[in-house]
């Protein structure tokens, strides 16, 4: 049974067609995933059902009856429930009022917030997501990226008395989250879908939609090609569905050899977060960082740009240590931080402003400064190689939709060819085709000398992509392992192993 029915929605950004008439039909009890490349519309979309953005037409309809959506209040009323793909957080209010936000907030006796009684709806909602380790009682600017991501999705799942929540609309709620805290996700979604729940799913992550979603909706340039059970199709149909052309699923050949020149050599680094990092690496090759969620990961990287400090130990490079962040381009480090809405763009700011942004400390430093026509020139073969889709290179980097954001990090990195590129979890939130994309691009920088450092949370990744895998367990480096002959349950095994 036709639950909602969308027909003839679009939106149109300063000339830019985000959605062209898309339409989409959600059945009650289904997991419906909502898939297309980066800029094809999801969110989109999923913001003008929440009533957060006023589309230009749109005709919509719930249980046959049709429905007007003119703010937030509406969306709720109509029992949608959303977790953004942006993670609007309010950084000073406690885990359990953000939780909370949105749902009418329990009062005692002449309309005071009964705040036992909010810490304890707050609780349950986190609960039914089996997620013990987060106090409610925390200002949520103190949570890790994927703890807010926890906290949003119970955000949506607070138990309303009169069971009011027909749909869940999740735009890329696993992007942040580590795999046993997808599993769980997963685990919940099934429930809801059981209790006659409708399930709006977005992810660019193929494995994931086939095993949990019953159908999909694929969106092009803002229009619907197709909407399909999913027995009936099959991955390689999807990518051709978003993206009008065959992808290989699979990681290119490396092109060269690892060559005998020594770009780094890391001895017995500790630092506040991590310990016993041990590592030489060279021209040409790919090393993997991989472990379960916020194992050190991010904080390897961190160290080896000198934005944190080494307690004991040496990292050194052909051209002696590092003195900070700012002295990265003298040893030819280009880094892509993993929560790159936040560290890697200035958001106000145009697509060239961004990109041009490392050279500019570069120049600065050497005390010479980029024309106007250098600057677009530059941005604008970056921006192709990264298949950056955008209005134009003016165009600030708010309006990008949130893989393309990602991509301008990425070109910026890209700038001029580095000796040691650091990427942490390059493709996540990337589309399936621009993902082989930078995937070559990767193999293109290594194959003309420059080293690669890269952590993953995708073990078909690190493994088709890396060389060697360094392995990390709660802050320190356990195992290097080479990649030929090693599995993904191998894997597994050494991020999981108990001392
Ligand atoms: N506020 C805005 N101003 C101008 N253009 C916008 C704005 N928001 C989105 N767009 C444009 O609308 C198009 C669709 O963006 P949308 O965010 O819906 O894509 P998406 O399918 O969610 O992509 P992704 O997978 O990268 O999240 C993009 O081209 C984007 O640049
Ligand atoms: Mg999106």
């Amino acid at each position: 049974m036709t639950f909602l029915k969308i027909d003839n929605a679009s939106k149109t950004y300063s000339g830019a067609r985000a959605l062209d008439g898309a339409h989409l039909e959600i059945a009650a009890g289904e997991v419906h995933a909502l898939m297309g490349e980066n800029g094809a519309g999801k969110s989109t979309l999923i913001k003008i059902l929440a009533g957060v953005t006023a589309p230009d037409t749109l005709s919509i309809s719930r249980d046959g009856v049709p429905i007007g959506l003119h703010g937030t209040a509406d969306a709720f009323k109509h029992g949608f429930r959303f977790i953004h793909q942006e993670l609007n957080i309010v950084a000073h209010l406690s885990v359990a009022e953000n939780i909370l936000l949105g749902h009418p907030y329990p009062t005692r006796l002449l309309g005071a917030v009964d705040w036992k009684k909010l810490n304890q709806l707050a609780r349950a909602a986190l609960d039914r997501l089996g997620v013990q380790h987060i106090d409610v009682r925390l200002k949520a600017a103190r949570l890790s990226t994927g703890d807010r991501m926890l906290m949003k999705i119970a955000s949506t799942l607070v138990a309303d008395e009169n069971q009011t929540a027909r749909l869940y609309v999740m735009d890329e709620p696993t992007a942040a989250l580590s795999g046993t805290e997808s599993e769980k996700l997963f685990e919940v979604i099934r429930q809801l879908r059981q209790t006659g729940a409708a399930v709006l799913y977005v992810s660019h992550r193929m494995n994931e939609v086939m095993a949990l979603c019953d159908r999909v909706t694929v969106l092009r340039d803002g229009r619907t090609v197709a909407s399909k059970k999913l027995v009936d199709t099959s991955k390689g149909e999807i990518i051709r569905l978003m993206t009008g052309r065959d992808v290989k699923d699979a990681y290119p050949a490396r092109a060269a050899d690892i060559t005998d020149r020594q770009v780094i050599e890391v001895k017995h680094v500790k630092t506040q977060r991590i310990d016993n990092i041990n590592f030489t690496l060279n021209e040409g090759e790919i090393l993997g960082v991989g472990g379960l969620a916020e194992a050190g990961q991010s904080a390897l990287l961190q160290v080896l740009l000198g934005i944190d400090t080494v307690v004991k130990g040496r990292v050194d490079y052909p051209d002696g240590t590092i003195s900070g962040p700012r002295d990265a381009w003298r040893h030819k480090l280009a880094y892509v931080p993993k929560e790159r809405r936040e560290e890697g763009l200035m958001l106000r700011r145009s697509i060239i402003d961004n990109i041009n942004l490392a050279h500019l400390e570069k120049l600065s430093a050497l005390g010479g400064v980029m024309s106007r026509k250098k600057e677009r020139e530059n941005a604008a073969g970056l921006s192709r190689q990264v298949q950056l889709k955008a209005a134009g290179l003016n165009q600030p980097c708010h309006q990008l939709s949130g893989g393309n954001q990602q991509k301008v990090v990425f070109a910026r990195a890209l700038g001029d060819v580095p000796r040691l590129l650091l990427l942490d979890e390059p493709t996540r939130g990337v589309d399936v085709g621009a993902k082989f994309d930078i995937y070559t691009l990767i193999r293109t920088m290594s194959s003309e000398g420059c080293a690669v450092i890269m952590t993953s949370s995708d073990l078909p990744e690190l493994l088709g992509m890396c060389d060697r895998i360094l392995i990390m367990r709660s802050g320190k480096q356990v195992d290097i392992v080479p990649t030929a002959g090693t599995t993904a349950a191998d894997l597994l095994t050494l991020f999981y192993h108990q001392e």
